[in-house]
């Protein structure tokens, strides 16, 4: 797989906060150096490729999101060396790595903005976008609706306005000045050549204002990310582009080009749908959402997740839709952030293992690349009561004791504290238990991307739903070459019978991947077949029979 091109289409991607993973020298924060320390556990996992969170320096005013210098990392995370020892370590392990690449927008405290805003005449100027009203654009929507109300922030130096589409402490550049683009491609090139297998691009629709737009994917964004990707397979054919555009269906699609832009995209409209498919117990959310999901050309791979570092975001979701998961899903306000919710992934699932291994489950055999959020494969839980979307940030969590094996320092000198929830503290939820434990989350999710691993169907090959009488029952082929599979999944929290029809016409034994059960298809296709509570199977059908 390492020399394959199209790794990406069958890689399984894990996404990992540095400061919260794993503390190197004991100052209370994670590290580049942990990071390392924990490359075998990624490795045993199954992980194929790594995102960093942002790792450059930073005033943090947005974990990172906000850079300072594009081409440092941050003191607290290590130096430029610990980062090529990571990248080598990564790829012994056969493994690769990419970075939050954060083009829209700078630090307020970055050097171009300091100069920008000094001098009129500095070249730097015209580095951001300025304005002596702040009337213009006012179609763009504000997307930190809970702390800014402005696209526009008046600078007292610069004795104008600038545009920004997060927080005010995050300038947007201005990519109508070819200096800016060039900027981004010198980046690239820099940790491309110390060995970055690609990026996860921020915020990508926002490039561009144009007047009477709502300045999200307009043409003119769509031809620089364009540029970006002919600039990579020029020089470093192999490596990835992935797009973090959280829009409508439609609107994602266009970011794929035709093979020509991103090769892959997050499936924004697909999340919160498999959380409505998850409390509905019926399947009728994800089929919905598929059928809406246009074709993508050859080469292209959507990236699937259930949960990240934001809030679980509702922007893209009817009003009707965004109350009823918010009712069902954030009953407390303070469980809402912005338009979505600030939760992971076991509270939202009512910390039920079988109701999260059936999400893992959908998340492993759905068309795409799976993406874990760190912490989420052993079912971590989070804190409401922490800022922003701190309480999703908390430490990982290794050893049964105070400190969570995370950090030998106090706990009370963490970056973040450690959960003190009974369910979810270190003592009775983390890595070393769960490894010794078979029946754990930490294994199951491990023995799913085995067999996902050695099935191509499920990366690369077709899907195709199976009709079913039963709406709680999510049946679907998934066939690649000689391979197939049958996925079946019981929906709901309550026991049911699948009535299959399978359109198949021959009499097989096929085996569950997972579990170890055999079933046998009748001649007159159609299976029969009883499901506990939210249970799933993936059937592999054997070869000779395809
Ligand atoms: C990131 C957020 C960040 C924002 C601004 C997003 O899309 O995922 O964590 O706050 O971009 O950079």
């Amino acid at each position: 797989m390492f020399d394959d091109k199209s790794w990406y289409k069958e890689a399984v991607f894990y996404e990992l906060y540095v400061r919260a993973y794993k503390d190197g020298n004991n100052d209370g924060q994670g590290d580049l150096r942990g990071v390392i320390q924990k490359l075998d556990y990624l490795q045993e996992l199954g992980i194929d490729c790594i995102w960093l969170l942002p790792i450059f320096p930073s005033p943090l005013k947005d974990d990172g999101y906000d850079i300072n210098d594009y081409y440092g990392i941050l003191p607290d995370y290590g130096s430029l060396e610990d980062f090529r020892d990571l990248v080598s370590g990564v790829h012994a392990r056969e493994m690769r790595i990419i970075l939050d690449l954060v083009i829209n927008h700078t630090s307020i405290q970055h050097p171009w903005f300091q100069k920008a805003r000094l001098d009129r005449n500095s070249p730097y100027r015209n580095y951001y976008v300025w304005s002596d009203s702040n009337t213009k654009y006012a179609k763009a929507r504000i997307i930190f609706i809970d702390s800014e109300k402005s696209n526009w922030t008046w600078d007292e130096v610069a004795k104008q306005y600038y545009w920004h589409r997060f927080y005010s402490s995050q300038p947007d550049l201005n990519y109508d000045n070819p200096e800016v683009r060039a900027e981004i491609l010198k980046i690239m090139q820099y940790w491309l050549d110390i060995g970055v297998d690609g990026f996860r691009v921020d915020a990508v629709p926002y490039l561009f204002e144009r007047e009477d737009t709502n300045c999200e994917n307009l043409p003119e964004t769509h031809a620089f990310l364009k540029e970006m990707r002919r600039f990579i397979e020029k020089n470093y054919p192999g490596r990835i582009l992935l797009c973090e555009a959280n829009q409508l269906p439609r609107d994602i699609r266009g970011y794929f080009g035709d093979g020509d832009e991103f090769q892959m995209a997050f499936h924004f409209p697909l999340m919160p749908r498999l959380f409505m498919a998850l409390k509905q117990g019926s399947f009728q959310p994800i089929e919905e959402v598929l059928e809406k999901t246009l074709p993508i050309p050859e080469g292209c791979q959507w990236c699937i997740f259930l949960r990240n570092h934001d809030e679980l975001t509702l922007e893209m979701v009817s009003v009707e839709e965004r109350e009823w998961m918010w009712h069902h899903y954030a009953p407390e306000s303070r469980m809402r952030l912005n338009l979505g919710i600030r939760r992971r992934l076991a509270p939202l699932l009512d910390n039920n293992q079988q109701k999260i291994e059936l999400a893992y489950s959908l998340l492993f055999t759905l068309p795409g690349s799976p993406v874990l959020y760190y912490g989420d494969e052993i079912g971590l839980g989070d804190n409401i009561w922490l800022d922003d979307r701190d309480g999703l940030r908390t430490p990982m969590q290794w050893e049964p004791v105070a400190g969570a094996g995370f950090s030998e320092i106090q706990p009370g000198k963490f970056f973040n504290p450690i959960l003190d929830n009974l369910d979810y503290r270190p003592e009775r939820l983390c890595v070393s238990i769960q490894i010794k434990d078979e029946n754990s989350l930490l294994n199951r999710v491990r023995r799913m991307i085995k067999v996902r691993k050695k099935h191509p169907e499920l990366g690369s090959g077709d899907f195709r739903w199976v009709s079913s009488d039963n709406p709680s029952v999510a049946a679907y082929w998934r066939t690649f070459g000689d391979h197939k599979m049958l996925v079946v999944q019981n929906l709901s929290a309550l026991a049911t019978a699948a009535h299959l029809s399978i359109g198949e016409t021959i009499p097989i034994v096929a085996e569950d991947l997972i579990w170890g059960k055999s079933i046998f298809f009748q001649n007159d296709q159609i299976v029969d077949l009883d499901l506990t509570p939210f249970q799933y199977f993936w059937f592999e059908i054997p070869f000779h029979l395809n």
